[in-house]
């Protein structure tokens, strides 16, 4: 469990040929196991406490672990694949190319929501599974996305007046985890709840939550004081939020994207911010033209840093752990609940 054997090519002591079997040879072929090796690949690290906890884990069901944190060149992902036959990542972008320079990979696993940054056909294509953790760390991203709507309403903390959220309506694009949870969040500060999700069928789930469902995106977006992102980076929705939607917003509503920054048509976005002076956009995923925007848009533009909407203790440890065991879930015992490839 959790390593294979190294066969010696000599001779199989579990053939036929039980005259000749001998103890030791089944000793050494024991002292020869080679053990699986699972690397944990992070240019933004997990907490501490996650990495000791995935490395337990990984540890006790008999692995090795290796460590690849805060590395800046992708040919150092590609080198350090080399023989591993499992990968942990985060947003690490694991190509094709870093595919083909692991022969042995047999799973990786984003630990997050968004598998954008994984080549899903490659990895199929090498039989390589690809899994995620839905929903272990959708409460960081969801207190983010409230915290931004409260930033920007306060001018972004300088002096002024502002104004509360509390009676204004947010609509949220994508009924996910995230969203879920953004909207209940939203509703506890005594705003007005609207969603759209042409995938979620199940009509009791906005209901559950005093969540009005809208018909359509256009009707979401006319009647959000605050629009929060929720949808994943596809080749359907890439560059889909753009001058047409932003245009359509209500007078001094804001634009809230904690998924990420592809969803935008930057230009667009632009054009209507430029035309509407009453519109604001908060993001935590910073967009190509982040000096340009900040330097037009001033106080009705922010963008993080770096992208921090799972950045909580918390958040690591539940998708770090569950990577962990995914893997463990997956090598010992076939597993698959949370494949993301076909
Ligand atoms: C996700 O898709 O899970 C979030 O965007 C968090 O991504 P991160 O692990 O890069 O912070």
């Amino acid at each position: 469990m959790g390593y294979s054997y190294h066969l010696p090519t000599r001779r199989n002591p579990f053939s036929d040929d039980v005259l000749e079997w001998r103890e030791s040879e089944v000793e050494e072929l024991i002292e020869n196991r080679i053990k699986m090796k699972i690397l944990i690949a992070t240019q933004k690290p997990f907490a501490a406490k996650a990495v000791e906890g995935m490395k337990n884990i990984l540890t006790e069901a008999g692995y090795e672990v290796a460590m690849l944190e805060r590395y800046e060149e992708k040919e150092e992902l590609i080198a350090a694949v080399a023989d591993v036959d499992g990968l942990i990542v985060r947003s690490d972008k694991v190509t094709a190319e870093v595919i083909e320079a692991a022969p042995n990979l047999k799973i990786v696993v984003r630990a997050g929501a968004g598998y954008d940054n994984v080549d899903l056909a490659a990895a199929t294509e090498h039989g390589v599974v690809v899994m995620n953790t839905p929903g272990q760390n959708s409460n960081a991203v969801a207190e983010l996305a409230i915290a931004m709507m409260i930033y920007m309403s306060r001018n972004r903390f300088t002096p002024g007046t502002g104004f509360e959220l509390q009676g204004k309506t947010v609509g949220i694009h994508a009924y996910g985890n995230v969203g879920r949870l953004v909207a209940r969040k939203a509703k506890a500060l005594g705003m007005n709840v609207i969603a759209y999700d042409p995938f979620v069928t199940d009509k009791a789930l906005f209901e559950n939550d005093g969540v009005k469902q809208v018909g359509s995106v256009e009707e979401l977006y006319k009647s959000a004081d605050f629009l929060s992102l929720h949808i994943p980076a596809t080749p359907q929705t890439k560059g889909s939020i753009g001058y047409r939607l932003m245009m359509s917003l209500p007078k001094g509503a804001t634009l809230v994207n904690t998924a990420r920054k592809e969803v935008i048509d930057e230009v667009g976005l632009e054009a209507a911010m430029s035309e509407r002076t009453d519109l604001k956009y908060v993001t935590d995923v910073a967009p190509d033209d982040v000096s340009t925007m900040a330097a037009l848009f001033g106080n009705r533009f922010f963008a993080t840093p770096k992208k921090m909407g799972a950045e909580t203790a918390e958040a690591n440890i539940n998708a770090g752990l569950a990577a962990a065991r995914q893997v463990v879930g997956f090598l010992r015992d076939g597993e698959c609940k949370f494949k993301v490839n076909k």
